[in-house]
C-alpha cells in the first residue's frame, strides 16, 4: 500500500505541476497573442480615426476653397456689397457642407455677413489665428481651433449653447475646481478671396462645431468596427475630447446615453495632454477597461488643445482567456485523471510482485523453506524474484541435509548410549564377580585343607580294608568319590577366585578348537550331535594359555551338548575381526536358547538352571574370567527355540612383542 501510494502521488505531482506550467504558459500565449494583437488592431484603428477627422477637415477646406474661387455669385455680392445674395450664397454652401458656420470678411478680417447669424457683423476677426493667418499668408489655413463662448455666441447663440457643458463626475478623472465647460472646439478653415488681377478683397472661414456632433465618432465606429456588439455592447468606440472633456463620443454612460461631459482618466491626461504623447494600452473609459489608443489634437500653432481616442471593450479578451484558462485547466484536468488511472494501474502492477515477494519472506521466516514466487517478468524484480527462488530452494536443501545430519548424530548419540549402559552393566558384573570371587576364595581355602584330611584318610582307610569287606569298600569309595568332586568345586571356585596366572604364550588358536572338540567328541556322537568345523586356516597367532582356553571351549560345547541332549547341530568357527585385530571364534548350538531374563545372569558364578547336583553354575563364569585375562571379550546372543551363539573374541599377537 505504502509503496503503491508512494508512486501514485509522485506521478500526480508531476502532472500537477506539468498542468500548472501549461496553463501558464497558455496564459502567456493568449497575452501575448490575442491582446497584443487587438491592442495592434486598436492602434491602427486610432489611425483610421484620424484619417476620418483629417478628411473631414480637408473637406471643409475644400469646401471654403471651391465656395471662394469658384463662386460667381460670392465675389459679385462681395464687390456690390449685396449682403442679401451674398446670405443666399453662403447658406446654400453652408448647407451643402453640412457646416455649423461660415462668415465672410472685407480685406481687413471686418465680418461682413454671418450666414448662421446674418444679424451680427461688422465686428473684426483679423485676430482670429487663422483669419489673421490668411490675410498675412493668402493662402487656405485649416485645422482645430477652440473658441470662447464670447466669439461662439456672435457665430450663433444656438452654437454657443450646443457647446455648452457642464462636467460629469468621472471615476479616475484628474480633479478639477471646474464645473462646466463653455467654449466650443471647432474644425475650422478659412481661404482666401480674390477679386480681379488677383487682389485679395475678403477672407471667408467656416466649420464644424464638434461638440455634440457625432457624425465623425460614429462614421469612425462604423467603418472600423462595424457596429460589432458584444453583450449589447458597441464592441468599439471613438472619441473625441475638447482638452480632457468628451464633447463627441460614442462611449455610452448607460443605455443610449453618450458619455458627453465625463473627462479622460488622469493617467491619460498625463500623458497626452501633458506629455502630448500617445497612448496605447489599457485605460478606464468612463465605467470600464479598454484596450485604447489616444493622440493629441493639436491647434494650429502645436499646442495640445484635445484627444482622438479610439478603443475596444476589454471584457471581450478577458473573457477570451478565461475560457481559454478553462479550457487548458479542463484539459489539464482530464489528463491528470487520466495519469492517475494509469498511474495506480502502474504502481498495482509495480508493487504486485514486490508483496508477492514479501510474502514469501514472511513464509520463509516462519521456516516453510522451499517456498517459490511465481513472478513472470524481465525487469529487475524478475531478476529478484528468481534470486529469492533459488535461495529458498538452497534454503530448503541445506535445512533437509541438516536435519539428516542431525538425526544421523542422534542415532550415534543412541548408539554409543547403549554401549555406555552395555559397558556399566559388564562393569557392575565384574565388580559382583569380583566381591563373589573373594568370599569364594575364603570358603574354598577353609574347605580345601579339610577336604584334604578327608581324602587322605579316607584312601589309608581304603587302603587298609580286607579285600572281601565289600560293603565298607563300597563306602569308602563314595566317600572319597564326593570328596574329589568336591575338590574339583573348590578347585574351580579358586581359579575363578584367584585367577592364576597364565602360562602366556604364541600359540594358534585352530588347534586349541581341535583339542577341545577332541575331547568332547565321543560324547556328541553319542547324543547324535553333528559337529561343523569352519576353522579359517592361516589364522593370525595370538598370546595366550592354550590349557585355560582348551577349559573355555570345552566349558561352552558341553553345555552346547547339555541342551541338546536329543542331537543336534554344534557349528564351531574361527575367524579374524574385520579390523584384523582380533581372531573371533563362535559356538552355535541348536538347543532351546536362553530366555531374555536369563541372558544377562548367566555369567554369574552359580547361576544355573540345572537340578542341584547336576551343575554348580561356575562354568561360564570361569570362562569370562580366563577371557578377560586374555584382553578379550565373550558374548551371547540367542533366540528362544533357535539356539544359542557364543562369541569369543581375543586380540592378535603384537608381532614385534611377539
Ligand atoms: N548352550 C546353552 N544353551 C542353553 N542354556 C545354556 C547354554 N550354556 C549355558 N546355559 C545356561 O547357563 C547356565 C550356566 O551355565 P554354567 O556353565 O555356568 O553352569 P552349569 O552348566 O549350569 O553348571 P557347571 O557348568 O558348573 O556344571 C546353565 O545352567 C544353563 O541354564
Ligand atoms: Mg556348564
Amino acid at each position: 500500500m505504502m509503496l503503491r501510494s508512494k508512486l501514485v502521488v509522485s506521478f500526480l505531482t508531476v502532472i500537477a505541476i506539468t498542468g500548472i506550467i501549461a496553463t501558464i504558459v497558455g496564459q502567456r500565449l493568449i497575452e501575448s497573442g490575442i491582446v497584443r494583437e487587438a491592442q495592434q488592431k486598436v492602434n491602427l484603428d486610432l489611425n483610421s480615426a484620424h484619417q476620418i477627422y483629417e478628411q473631414k477637415l480637408k473637406y471643409i477646406e475644400g469646401t471654403l476653397i471651391f465656395t471662394a474661387m469658384r463662386r460667381f455669385s460670392v465675389k459679385e455680392a462681395l464687390r456690390k456689397g449685396d449682403r442679401r445674395l451674398l446670405l443666399e450664397s453662403l447658406r446654400e454652401t453652408m448647407e451643402e457642407g453640412q457646416l455649423d458656420m461660415l462668415t465672410i470678411t472685407d480685406k481687413s478680417g471686418k465680418v461682413i455677413l454671418r450666414a448662421r447669424n446674418p444679424e451680427v457683423f461688422g465686428d473684426s476677426q483679423a485676430q482670429d489665428e487663422m483669419v489673421s493667418k490668411v490675410l498675412q499668408g493668402k493662402k487656405p489655413v485649416c485645422g482645430t481651433q477652440i473658441i470662447p463662448r464670447k466669439e461662439l455666441l456672435r457665430e450663433s447663440e444656438e452654437l454657443a449653447e450646443r457647446a455648452r457643458m457642464q462636467f460629469i463626475e468621472t471615476p479616475m478623472a484628474k480633479p478639477t475646481p471646474e464645473t462646466e465647460n463653455t467654449s466650443g472646439m471647432v474644425l475650422k478653415a478659412a481661404v482666401p478671396i480674390f477679386g480681379d488681377v488677383n487682389k485679395l478683397i475678403g477672407v471667408l472661414y467656416g466649420g464644424i462645431l464638434l461638440n455634440r456632433r457625432y457624425d465623425i465618432v460614429d462614421e469612425t465606429k462604423n467603418v472600423v468596427y462595424r457596429g460589432v456588439k458584444y453583450e449589447g455592447k458597441d464592441i468599439g468606440t471613438a472619441t473625441i475630447f475638447q482638452k480632457d472633456l468628451r464633447i463627441s463620443t460614442n462611449v455610452q454612460l448607460s443605455e443610449g446615453e453618450r458619455a458627453i461631459g465625463t473627462r479622460v482618466s488622469s493617467e491619460v491626461y498625463d500623458r497626452v495632454i501633458g506629455e502630448g504623447k500617445l497612448w496605447t494600452a489599457r485605460a478606464f473609459v468612463v465605467n470600464d477597461w479598454y484596450l485604447t489608443a489616444y493622440e493629441p489634437i493639436r491647434n494650429i500653432h502645436g499646442k495640445v488643445i484635445g484627444i482622438l481616442y479610439v478603443g475596444i471593450l476589454e471584457k471581450k479578451y478577458n473573457d477570451m482567456k478565461t475560457a481559454a484558462f478553462w479550457n487548458f485547466f479542463g484539459v489539464a484536468m482530464a489528463a491528470m485523471v487520466l495519469a492517475l488511472a494509469i498511474a495506480y494501474m502502474l504502481a498495482r502492477a509495480i508493487a504486485k510482485p514486490i508483496q508477492q515477494l514479501e510474502r514469501g519472506v514472511e513464509a520463509i521466516a516462519r521456516g516453510n523453506f522451499g517456498v517459490k514466487v511465481d513472478i513472470e517478468s524481465s525487469d529487475e524484480i524478475g531478476a529478484l524474484a528468481e534470486s529469492f527462488n533459488r535461495v529458498s530452494r538452497e534454503l530448503k536443501d541445506t535445512y533437509e541435509k541438516l536435519q539428516g545430519k542431525i538425526e544421523a548424530a542422534d542415532e550415534d548419540l543412541k548408539k554409543a548410549y547403549k554401549e555406555l549402559q552395555e559397558k556399566q552393566e559388564q562393569l557392575v558384573q565384574a565388580a559382583k564377580l569380583g566381591s563373589l570371587g573373594e568370599l569364594a576364595a575364603g570358603v574354598a581355602h577353609e574347605i580345601n585343607n579339610p577336604l584334604g584330611t578327608i581324602s587322605l584318610y579316607a584312601q589309608m582307610t581304603l587302603d587298609d580294608l580286607k579285600e572281601d569287606d565289600k560293603d565298607n569298600r563300597e563306602n569308602l569309595q563314595i566317600i572319597l568319590k564326593h570328596a574329589t568332586r568336591t575338590a574339583g568345586i573348590v578347585k574351580n571356585l579358586l581359579e575363578f577366585a584367584r585367577r592364576t596366572d597364565l602360562e602366556a604364550r604364541p600359540i594358534g588358536i585352530n588347534p586349541v578348537l581341535e583339542e577341545a572338540l577332541s575331547i568332547i567328541a565321543h560324547q556328541a556322537e553319542l547324543q547324535q550331535v553333528n559337529i561343523v568345523r569352519q576353522l579359517l586356516q592361516d589364522m593370525p597367532m595370538i598370546v595366550g594359555d592354550a590349557n585355560k582356553l582348551q577349559q573355555v571351549f570345552v566349558n561352552i560345547i558341553v553345555n552346547a551338548l547339555q541342551v541338546m541332549p536329543d542331537g543336534g547341530q554344534l557349528t564351531v568357527e574361527s575367524s579374524t575381526a574385520p579390523d584384523g585385530g582380533f581372531v573371533q571364534i563362535s559356538i552355535v548350538d541348536t538347543g532351546p536358547g536362553i530366555p531374555e531374563e536369563n541372558l544377562r545372569k548367566i555369567f554369574e558364578p552359580f547361576f544355573t538352571t540345572k537340578e542341584t547336583g547336576k551343575g554348580t553354575g561356575l562354568g561360564l563364569s570361569v570362562s569370562h574370567g580366563i577371557i578377560e585375562q586374555h584382553k578379550g571379550r565373550i558374548e551371547v546372543s540367542s533366540r528362544v527355540g533357535k539356539g544359542t551363539t557364543f562369541t569369543i573374541t581375543i586380540p592378535v599377537a603384537d608381532r614385534e612383542k611377539s
